[in-house]
């Protein structure tokens, strides 16, 4: 993307960038790169770009962090936020309630599938993915089932920092400073069939396999042990895996078997990004337990849930029984009332349908790149895509660490942005690069993403 002019908001002073190298801790990053180096500082967002303190205008290929997903601007979103703020501006969920978290939870129970009808608010996702471990583990508690306290989740998959959640990860290089963590937490292969080592010819003898791969686990682990598998109906980290066809009905089949609740940790899936508001009714699952967070309020103001079905909130209701669990901003009132309103932009604008109307356009453009030789693989679903890059696409070598952290790090990141794309290069796994518009794009946007990774990822070439 070129800068013109009209692009060119107030230029900024490099001052606020230096304060922030000064004093500003930076999640996930190395800070020394900034010892030296400039901070971007994003100043402003309109649709589905945002403009740094330069006056620079980016398309946001990720939504802020798969999160604003009715787009950036949206005054009706901060009026709601100061009209709470002015009428109730705090109170707490414990022992309490306040109209919009009520109204907001009956919303999403509707919303919900089966009978997942309780909704326990968090501030954020990890602390959703957290919730409901311990959830489950009180749950077979109550219930007589005091062994069962183990989990399962899938090799790279994120699930948050709380250290519990961080548990659940299943990505060792974010784990290992923070050993030892919470115990019982188990891997299993994840859904990428792109390297996969069984199966891989046929997706849905793939599906099983990876699926099985899940009880041999519960099996290995003992059934009386294991309380619940956490997955994301796409996974994230890794380069967006989509699930093979069947894969979450077997799954589901063997929870049943062996009383084993299935979390669907839709952090980043829900509310859009697949186009539909619960990502399990897409693939056809009912979980025990959806965690959410991100799209709920586009990002307007930070919020979580845990829902869970009737089934687990059954023996919390009756005698001294309580879930000694909490947050203090957890449903916040300005934030319930945001998702409350962002819900009511989903329903009059359609982003849902918007998603599920364009996803096929979408895939198609972002394939082309598939042209390249850099490009090994185009995969997800809905507007949330992962381009595996390769060093050779017959073989699908990949790049070692010290390849990777010169394209990656080194060249593409920066080289991205400075072409005017907001995206994420990412080495979690195999070196990935991932998109996640907002939900409001269409045929332009994913034109301008598709020219701006060709030309960047035709140079990044040369840097191999
Ligand atoms: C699947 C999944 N679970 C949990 C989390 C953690 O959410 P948060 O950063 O809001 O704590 C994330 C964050 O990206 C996520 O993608």
């Amino acid at each position: 993307m070129t800068l013109s002019s009209q692009d060119v908001t107030e230029p900024g002073d490099d001052a606020l960038a230096a304060k922030a190298r000064d004093h500003l801790w930076m999640h996930f990053t190395r800070m020394s790169a900034y010892q030296n180096g400039h901070v971007p500082v994003i100043v402003r967002g309109e649709g589905p770009y945002i403009w740094d303190d330069q006056g620079r205008r980016y398309l946001d290929g990720l939504a802020g962090l798969f999160v604003v997903q009715a787009g950036h601007g949206r005054t009706e979103l901060a009026e709601v936020a100061a009209k709470q703020a002015s009428e109730l501006a705090f109170f707490p969920l414990w022992s309490y309630a306040h109209p919009k978290a009520v109204e907001l939870a009956e919303r999403l129970a509707d919303l919900a599938p089966g009978d997942i009808n309780r909704v326990f608010f968090t501030t954020g996702g990890g602390e959703a993915v957290e919730s409901a471990w311990k959830v489950a583990k009180q749950y077979f508690k109550l219930t007589g089932k005091p062994m069962k306290h183990k989990v399962i989740s899938r090799n790279v998959a994120y699930h948050g920092t709380p250290q519990g959640a961080l548990s659940i990860t299943g990505i060792p290089a974010a784990k290992e400073m923070f050993e030892p963590l919470v115990p019982g937490a188990h891997k299993v292969p994840n859904t990428n069939f792109y390297r996969a080592t069984e199966h891989g010819d046929d997706l849905e003898a793939f599906g099983r396999w990876a699926a099985d791969r899940i009880e041999e686990a519960i099996e290995f682990e003992g059934p009386e042990t294991v309380a619940a598998v956490f997955l994301e109906p796409v996974q994230n980290s890794g380069g967006c895996f989509p699930p093979p066809p069947g894969y979450f009905q077997r799954v589901r089949e063997i929870c049943d078997r062996h009383d084993v609740l299935l979390v669907s940790d839709e952090v980043i899936c829900a509310f859009g990004r697949l186009g539909t508001t619960f990502a399990c009714d897409k693939y056809g699952y009912v979980p025990d337990m959806i965690t959410c967070a991100k799209g709920l309020t586009s990002g307007y103001s930070p919020i979580g849930a845990m829902i869970a079905s009737d089934r687990i909130m059954e023996p919390f209701l009756t005698g001294t029984t309580s879930f000694a669990h909490g947050y203090t901003f957890g449903g916040h009132p300005v934030s319930s009332a945001v998702a409350m309103a962002n819900l009511d932009i989903f329903d009059r604008e359609g982003l849902n349908q918007n998603v599920l109307d364009n996803e096929g356009a979408f895939r198609a453009t972002l394939e082309k790149l598939t042209d390249l030789p850099i490009v090994g693989d185009v995969r997800g679903d809905g507007y949330f895509y992962g381009i595996e890059l390769v060093k050779d696409k017959a073989t699908k070598e990949t790049f070692d660490d010290d390849e990777s952290e010169r394209l990656l790090r080194g060249f593409l990141s920066k080289a991205l942005f400075e072409a005017g794309l907001y995206c994420r290069a990412d080495d979690r796994g195999d070196p990935v690069v991932q998109v996640a518009p907002p939900l409001i794009c269409g045929q332009e946007h994913f034109d301008e993403i598709e020219q701006t990774l060709r030309s960047v990822l035709t140079e990044a070439w040369s840097h191999v």
